[in-house]
C-alpha cells in the first residue's frame, strides 16, 4: 500500500446533473478521509461541473484524443478536459480498447498529449478471460504496458497505473489475492524496468474489477496495491467512500 493510497472513481457513460448532488457527497466525506486521496472521472459534460461543486477530491477524464485541435467531429482533446477542470486522464481502459479499437500505440500517443496538456495519467493494463485461462495473463499484460507507457522523466509524480482484469469488470467477480498479488508484482517489476527504482516506488498501482466496500480492506491489504479503479460502485457515494473507508484503515 502507498503512503497515500488513491481510490477513483471511473463513472463511465453515467451520470447528468442530477449526479452533482453525489459528488458533493463523495468530496464531504473524502475530507474525513485525508489519508486517501478520492478522484472521480465523470462523463466529458460533467467535468467543470463536478470541478466546480468539489473542494477535496480531483476530478479527471475518461479519455482524451492524441491531437490538441483540429477536424475531429465528436472528440475532445487533453487541453479541453484541463481547461474544463481535469487533473488526470483514464487511459486505455478496456472497454476504449475493445469499443475503439485502441492499441497500445494509440494509448501512448493520447498519455504524451495529456501529459503535455499538464494531465496526470492513469494507464489502464489487463488481460481477457481467454488469455488467463491460456496462463499468459502476466507475459500479455507486460507487453501490453510496455507497449502503452509514455517515456518520462517525472514518471513517479505523473503516473498512476490501474490493473483491470476484464473478466473481473462489471461482473461480480474479482481475481484472486493471489492473482492480483503476483500480477501486481510483475507490473512494480516492469515499472522499475521502464523508469528506475526510485520512480517506480512513487507509482501507484490500482486494482480495477468489481471492487466493493465488502471486498475492498482483502483487496487494498495486498502488497503493492495502492487503491482501486472503481465503476459501478463509484456511483453512490455510500458505496464508494465504503472502499475509501477501507482503503484508509489498511493505511493506517
Ligand atoms: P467495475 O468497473 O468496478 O464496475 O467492475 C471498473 C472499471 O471498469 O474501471
Amino acid at each position: 500500500m502507498a503512503e497515500r493510497p488513491f481510490i477513483v472513481g471511473n463513472w463511465k457513460m453515467h451520470g447528468t446533473r442530477a449526479m452533482l448532488s453525489e459528488a458533493r457527497a463523495i468530496d464531504r466525506a473524502a475530507q474525513r478521509y485525508m489519508k486517501v486521496e478520492v478522484a472521480v472521472a465523470p462523463p466529458f459534460t460533467l467535468i467543470h461541473a463536478v470541478h466546480r461543486e468539489v473542494e477535496q477530491i480531483a476530478v479527471g477524464a475518461q479519455d482524451c484524443h492524441t491531437a490538441e485541435a483540429g477536424a475531429h467531429t465528436g472528440d475532445i482533446s487533453a487541453s479541453m478536459v484541463a481547461d474544463a477542470g481535469a487533473k488526470f486522464v483514464i487511459l486505455g481502459h478496456s472497454e476504449r480498447r475493445e469499443n475503439h479499437a485502441e492499441d497500445n500505440a494509440e494509448v501512448r500517443a493520447k498519455s504524451e498529449a495529456a501529459l503535455e496538456a499538464g494531465l496526470n495519467l492513469i494507464i489502464c493494463c489487463g488481460e481477457s478471460a481467454e488469455t488467463r485461462d491460456k496462463g499468459k495473463a502476466e507475459q500479455y499484460v507486460t507487453a501490453q504496458l510496455r507497449a502503452s507507457l509514455p517515456q518520462i522523466d517525472n514518471a513517479g509524480e505523473r503516473l498512476t497505473v490501474a490493473y483491470e482484469p476484464i473478466w473481473a469488470i462489471g461482473t461480480g467477480n474479482t481475481a484472486t489475492p493471489e492473482d492480483v498479488a503476483a500480477m501486481h508484482a510483475t507490473i512494480r517489476g516492469l515499472l522499475t524496468e521502464t523508469y528506475g527504482e526510485e520512480a517506480s516506488a512513487s507509482i501507484r498501482i490500482l486494482y480495477g474489477g468489481s471492487v466493493k466496500p465488502e471486498n475492498a480492506k482483502e483487496l487494498m491489504a495486498l502488497p503493492d496495491v495502492d487503491g482501486a479503479l472503481v465503476g459501478g460502485a463509484s456511483l453512490s457515494a455510500d458505496s464508494f467512500m465504503g472502499i475509501a473507508l477501507a482503503a484508509a484503515e489498511v493505511a493506517e
